[in-house]
């Protein structure tokens, strides 16, 4: 039993990544591509992996939705929340790193992004909750904590129902739930070419400065 895939073979042809086309910072890049993946009508182009290791030194990965990317000054920002008791959430209080990872297939291109990682504001974790439909609001709460061992769905169904009745229809955002804000560090963008000579740019932080470098497929 099994499925051999060693026979699939796309070429990639659709774009090329060139330093005469692009700055010496990445936000404009990353804000350029993500915009082509929105007209592509890639779905949900803000959904990312999120690799975290603990101290246990085993990597973990996941998908979550990214909710915010800003340039501030010299820096790249990522928001996205999640349970803090989570697996991630452990990993990230025992080692604040991340990198974040996004594929458009339909684009043939892959952005990574990895940095530092700090909880998010109180008040912006609060807006943020606020702004969620109750439903999701409510299944916070019954995620405690996220990636816990529940003995059935019925088990949570009831405790969704028990815990809109207590909240009626102002649900407070949970002390275990909020944001995480990854500072970016190093952000590579992958442009797939013919014959696997993919176009791979760098850009580093080094002494507070954006670095950019090409390299190898
Ligand atoms: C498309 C998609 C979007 C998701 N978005 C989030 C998210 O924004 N926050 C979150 O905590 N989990 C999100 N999840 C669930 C996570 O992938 C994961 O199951 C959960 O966060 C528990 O991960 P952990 O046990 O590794 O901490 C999403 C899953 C998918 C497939």
């Amino acid at each position: 039993m099994g499925i051999d895939f060693s026979a699939s073979r796309l070429s990639y042809e659709k774009d090329e990544l060139i330093e005469k086309n692009i700055g010496n910072t990445p936000y404009p890049l990353f804000d350029r591509w993500i915009k082509d993946a929105l007209a592509e009508q890639v779905k949900e182009p803000y959904a990312m992996s999120v690799a975290t290791c603990g101290s246990d030194n085993r990597p973990s990965v996941r998908t979550v939705l990214m909710r915010e990317v800003v340039e501030r000054g010299d820096e790249v920002l990522l928001v996205f929340y999640t349970n803090y008791d989570s697996d991630k959430g452990q990993d990230l209080a025992q080692n604040p790193h991340a990198e974040c990872l996004f594929f458009w297939a339909d684009l043939e291109r892959q952005v990574r992004i990895s940095g530092a990682v700090q909880k998010l504001d109180e008040e912006l974790s609060d807006a943020y909750f606020n702004s969620r439909p109750k439903d999701s609001q409510l299944a916070a709460w019954v995620s405690r904590p996220q990636s816990g061992v529940v003995d059935s769905r019925e088990t949570m169904e009831n405790d969704f129902v028990k815990l809109s009745a207590k909240f009626g229809e102002n649900v407070p955002r949970p002390a275990f739930w909020g944001g995480y804000l990854l500072i970016a560090d190093k952000i590579e963008f992958w442009q797939g070419r013919a014959n696997r000579m993919h176009d791979r740019i760098v850009y580093k932080k080094e002494n507070d400065k954006w670095v950019r470098e090409r390299i190898l497929p």
